[in-house]
């Protein structure tokens, strides 16, 4: 995907930034578009980059926004997306955010516990409003991905468990200030096979039928994001099947026929769109390993030291010429020995100063990055002025 154009632009460009692409966003939009039918909804999860631009683009195609701090709920409405299309999720909500949604009339809180819904009446109350609410529930189904990243089994932490919806259902008798409008699952992340989908929807229609037979018609059902991106090879496969990804929930979803379907989508909208652009501060040759030195580390992009992600590494400067291949360890500066981008990454000769590629790292890319050793706030470019 790179070119000789890109490296000479990036070449003016204080190291290490982000690089958008911006094109490939709107063609990845379009082709999500294109591929949902008309009466699903779908929500773009803040959390996998915030880039107020990105957020713009994303904002112009019409489509919802998922967030889980008060902060992402405040930027979605800063940039313009309605307060009806924002859900408001996570675990652990503080009473200041859940305000923030208060105050805005967002669309949806969704609700990971008891405790929480209690918390959430009362503040309704105490505000006058009446608090739009679907249910986080943990479907128990596994999504096959990193543990880290596995939501949706009764061992994780989120939602509220099929034994305790009796109860739920007795509380909800006394908050008034809530309305039941949907139940929402999220079973995790990157995951790489649509089965965990097709039977995260079987276990959707036993749970949607157990509340129909309670005589409650729930609005939507929002059945997540976690749609997974290929890593391994970013540029044959820059835009993900969203037909086949769809048409799994088409195939499998039973709904009422008044039942609006809502997704929150995150990584598959953005991750291949940016890349992380480092230079070689060095080369360090041993007898079994080359290290190659990057200004960038663990600090701008966390995603392999902390899930052992895999992200595709490239030469820029060895595109523009031409070199022997060899192996290094790609590394950043940071002292941990977990600060690693790729072991044994097959390179052209790698030298000080060359300009490295990071791909696949538009989503929880940036918004993961930190200040840890005082570093700088990594920055930013476009494929556009
Ligand atoms: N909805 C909920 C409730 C979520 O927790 C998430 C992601 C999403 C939607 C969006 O999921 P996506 O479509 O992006 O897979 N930092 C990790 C990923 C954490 C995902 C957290 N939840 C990583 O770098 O792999």
């Amino acid at each position: 995907m790179f070119n000789t154009q890109h490296f000479k632009k990036f070449n003016g460009i204080k190291t290490p930034f982000y690089y958008y692409n911006t094109a490939l966003l709107k063609e990845t939009l379009k082709s999500m578009l294109d591929a949902a039918p008309k009466a699903y909804h779908i929500h773009y999860a803040l959390k996998a980059n915030s880039n107020p631009k990105l957020l713009n683009i994303i904002k112009q195609h019409g489509i919802g926004a998922d967030c889980v701090s008060g902060n992402e709920v405040k930027r979605a409405l800063e940039i313009g997306f309605t307060n009806k299309q924002i859900a408001f999720a996570g675990v652990g909500k503080s009473d200041e955010e859940i305000l923030i949604g208060l105050e805005n009339d967002i669309f949806c809180f969704n609700v990971e516990s008891i405790p929480e819904l209690i918390v959430i009446n009362e503040l309704a109350s105490q505000e006058n409003k009446i608090a739009q609410v679907a249910l986080r529930i943990n479907p128990n189904v596994d999504a096959y991905t990193h543990k880290y990243i596995t939501t949706g089994l009764e061992e994780n932490k989120f939602g509220i468990n099929p034994y305790e919806f009796d109860t739920v259902l007795e509380h909800l008798s006394n908050c008034k200030n809530i309305k039941l409008v949907g139940l929402h699952f999220h079973i995790g992340s990157q995951i790489q096979s649509l089965t965990p989908f097709k039977n995260l929807c079987i276990r959707v229609n036993e749970i949607n039928k157990w509340f129909l037979n309670k005589g409650l018609e729930i609005e939507h059902i929002n059945v997540g994001g976690g749609l997974g991106i290929n890593y391994q090879e970013p540029d044959k496969e820059s835009i993900v099947d969203f037909k086949a990804y769809f048409n799994v929930f088409k195939q499998f979803l039973e709904l009422m026929p008044s039942q609006q379907v809502h997704f929150e989508l995150g990584r598959c909208i953005i991750a291949q769109c940016g890349s992380l652009i480092s230079k070689v501060l060095y080369v360090k040759n041993g007898i079994n390993t080359n290290f190659a030195i990057l200004d960038a580390g663990m600090t701008e992009l966390i995603r392999p030291a902390l899930y052992q992600a895999y992200h595709k590494i490239e030469n820029l400067t060895a595109c523009v010429e031409n070199r022997e291949l060899n192996k290094y360890d790609v590394v950043g500066p940071i002292c941990e020995s977990s600060d690693c981008f790729g072991k044994a990454v097959v390179l052209p000769e790698t030298k000080r100063g060359d300009l490295i590629a990071i791909r696949s790292a538009g989503a929880y890319g940036e918004v993961m990055s930190s200040n840890y050793n005082l570093r700088e706030t990594v920055g930013c470019t476009f494929d556009e002025a």
